[in-house]
């Protein structure tokens, strides 16, 4: 039997899905030995054992996020986060095919080592896609589609254009969910002399940021330390504590938008802009992102449901309709993918 998934190792979440679309996700954290010697494994454990489970930091282990920098920034600890995710999804399959996201600005020696790191974990056939355009057909868009695919991760934005089947314009800007944290946190500092850490920051901008009116109040209660003294200190924040907030993080996702319609082929401009945006990525849950964007850019900006699955989903999907055909594995298809597509619907 041959098992198919699509992964998607994000800075934030790693995510697997199967072709069921059942999307399992966990944090994007590893928990590495402090003093582990040349040659010997680093990884105590990942994703939600890592992070919670009881364990956490330890005496001899400290957490890390595995993904930096679009993908790699440790060789090592790539590979073994790799094989302990491939293992946990292979199951008792004898054959097992990925299709990985992959950032749209990766070198080929990257790729090449990510698709050897995968069969050296057990996978037989890998194939990868850049994440925007794998959003895209998460999102239930076909290939052939003329649109404007923008990925909001925590720490990059992803933007494709599509049209003809191609994506005719790619980018990746360092603006992600993480910069909204890091607003929130600057401001608690400078209205209330109070700091927080970012995973607080990140709590409060899920549960009461906005960057367009309606949201219903609501409040958290956190904790901090006083900037002066070092203090612990407990506070309660609102909604309407944190009016205005995003502005920064904002303006600089917008702009890397704007480039990226500033790009859109003459020729593709009238199909592009009827179909308009799709925000995805864990970023276009922040409330009221799609109608700030569509008023902002005067384009319509669609947000399907679970915008954070959307790439896993795609690359599950983009799974099932690769048919066997594909000569040979460990290649990027998304050149190719309308071309599949079209193929797997005859
Ligand atoms: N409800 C929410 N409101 C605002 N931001 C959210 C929400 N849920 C998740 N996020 C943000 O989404 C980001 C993670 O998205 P994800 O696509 O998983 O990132 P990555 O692909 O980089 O791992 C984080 O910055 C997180 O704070
Ligand atoms: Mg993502």
């Amino acid at each position: 039997m041959v098992k198919k998934i699509g992964i998607d190792l994000g800075y934030a979440n790693i995510a697997v899905c199967d072709v069921t679309q059942d999307v399992f996700r966990e944090p994007s954290v590893a928990l590495i030995h402090k003093n582990s010697r040349a040659g010997e494994p680093r990884i105590i454990s990942i994703g939600n054992e890592a992070f919670g489970g009881g364990q956490g930091a330890t005496a001899e282990g400290m957490l890390v996020r595995p993904f930096k920098n679009g993908m790699f920034f440790d060789h090592q600890i790539t590979e073994e986060v790799i094989t302990r995710v491939i293992a946990a999804h292979k199951g008792g399959a004898d054959k097992l095919r990925c299709v990985i996201g992959v950032p749209s600005d990766i070198l080929t020696k990257q790729e090449k080592d990510l698709f050897s790191m995968l069969q050296n974990a057990g996978a037989t056939t890998s194939y990868s896609v850049v994440r925007p355009v794998a959003a895209l057909i998460g999102a239930g868009y076909s290939p052939n589609m003329s649109v404007i695919s923008v990925n909001i991760g925590a720490m990059s934005t992803e933007i494709a254009v599509m049209h003809g089947g191609k994506a005719v314009f790619l980018s990746r800007t360092e603006i992600g969910g993480e910069d909204f944290d890091k607003a929130v946190r600057q401001f608690v500092l400078e209205q209330g002399d109070v700091n927080i850490s970012l995973s607080v920051a990140r709590a409060i901008k899920e549960r009461l940021g906005a960057v367009w009116k309606g949201r219903p109040n609501d409040s958290i209660d956190i904790e901090g330390t006083l900037a002066l003294t070092g203090n612990r200190l407990k506070m309660n924040v609102s909604t309407e504590d944190i009016v205005g907030v995003f502005e920064k993080p904002m303006q600089e996702l917008i702009y890397a938008i704007i480039n990226a319609v500033k790009k859109v082929p003459l020729e593709a401009v009238e199909a592009v802009f009827e179909n308009g945006i799709v925000l995805t990525g864990g970023g276009a849950e922040l409330y009221g992102i799609d109608i700030l964007l569509a008023r902002v850019l005067g384009i319509s900006v669609t947000k399907p449901q679970t915008p954070i699955d959307c790439v896993a989903r795609g690359l599950a999907r983009i799974n099932a309709f690769v048919s066997g055909k594909t000569r040979g594995g460990s290649k990027n298809i998304t050149d190719q993918l309308a071309r599949l597509y079209n193929e797997s619907r005859k």
